[in-house]
C-alpha cells in the first residue's frame, strides 16, 4: 500500500546549505534511493545523489539517514513508520560537493599510501601456495565495496578534521592488516600502521563494524589482531633491546 512520506533532504554545497522538506509518494517494497529518485523526477530535478548499482555492491550511494551512515539503496522504507520524518544528509566526514554527493578523495589518498602486496622476490606465479584459513581471512576483507561508511562513522575523523593526515581510517587499517597477516606478503607493515597511519588512535569502539554493509568484522578480525602484532613487535623485550643496541 502506498502512502505519502515526509522527507527532509540536505541541499547545498561547500559554501553552506540547509534541510528542505518534501512530501513524496512511497510504494510498497521501495528503498530510500527510490524516494530520492522520485524527488528528482517530480520536485527537485537538480538534486545531486551518487549511485550506480542499486544492489548494495558499488558502494556509491553512501549518505546518512536520520544521522546514521547508510547505503541509500539498501535502506528499506519498511524500516520506518508512515509517521516518521526521514532525514537524508551527505556523509559528514567528507567535504560536500553538492547535496548528497561528497568528495571522498581522502580515501583514495590513504589507499595510495599503503604499499601493495609484496610477495617474495623469488616466488614465481603459479608457485603461490597458502592455507585455506589464510585464503578465507583475506576473502572476508576483500568483500569491502569501498562505500566508506566505516570511514564516515569513525569518531577519530568524523568531528576531527585535524586527525585526517595521521589516520588512515578503519577501511585502510584493515587493508594494512590484511597484507600484514597474508602469509605470502614479506613487507613489515607494523610501523606503517602504528606510526604513520594512526592505528593507536583507534580505541576499538567498533562503530565501523556496526555500519559495514558487508558485515565485515573490521575491529575483531583486522584492527585488534593488527594492534596485537604491533604490541608484540614494539614491546617484545628482545626487539626493544635490539633497537636500543643497533638503532641509535
Ligand atoms: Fe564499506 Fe565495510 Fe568496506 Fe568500510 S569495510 S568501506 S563499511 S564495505
Ligand atoms: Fe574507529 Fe572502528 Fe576503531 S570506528 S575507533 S576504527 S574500532
Ligand atoms: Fe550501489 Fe547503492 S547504488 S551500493
Amino acid at each position: 500500500m502506498g502512502y505519502d512520506a515526509k522527507f527532509r533532504v540536505w541541499r547545498g554545497d561547500l559554501d553552506g546549505g540547509e534541510l528542505h522538506d518534501f512530501t513524496v509518494a512511497v510504494n510498497e517494497g521501495e528503498v530510500v534511493l527510490d524516494i530520492i529518485h522520485r524527488l528528482q523526477a517530480t520536485q527537485a530535478p537538480d538534486l545531486a545523489v551518487r549511485w550506480n548499482c542499486k544492489a548494495g555492491k558499488c558502494g556509491s550511494c553512501s549518505a546518512e539517514v536520520n544521522g546514521r551512515p547508510r547505503l541509500l539503496c539498501m535502506t528499506r522504507m519498511s524500516t520506518f513508520t508512515e509517521a516518521d520524518v526521514i532525514t537524508v544528509t551527505p556523509m559528514r566526514t567528507f567535504p560536500v560537493i553538492k547535496d548528497l554527493v561528497t568528495d571522498v578523495s581522502f580515501n583514495y589518498q590513504k589507499a595510495r599510501e599503503i604499499p601493495s602486496f609484496t610477495p617474495p622476490a623469488d616466488l614465481k606465479p603459479g608457485d603461490y601456495r597458502m592455507k585455506q584459513i589464510d585464503v578465507e581471512r583475506s576473502q572476508e576483507f576483500r568483500k569491502c565495496i569501498e562505500c566508506f561508511l566505516c570511514q564516515d562513522t569513525c569518531h577519530v575523523v568524523r568531528d576531527h578534521e585535524e586527525n585526517k593526515t595521521s589516520f588512515a581510517g578503519p577501511r585502510f587499517l584493515m587493508r594494512i592488516a590484511e597484507l600484514e597477516m597474508h602469509p605470502l606478503d614479506v613487507a613489515d607493515r607494523r610501523d606503517l600502521a602504528q606510526d604513520e597511519q594512526g592505528l593507536g588512535l583507534c580505541n576499538i569502539t567498533k562503530c565501523c563494524t556496526e555500519v559495514c554493509p558487508e558485515h565485515i568484522k573490521i575491529t575483531d578480525n583486522a584492527l585488534i589482531p593488527m594492534k596485537e602484532r604491533v604490541a608484540d613487535h614494539k614491546y617484545d623485550p628482545l626487539v626493544w633491546l635490539g633497537n636500543k643496541l643497533f638503532r641509535r
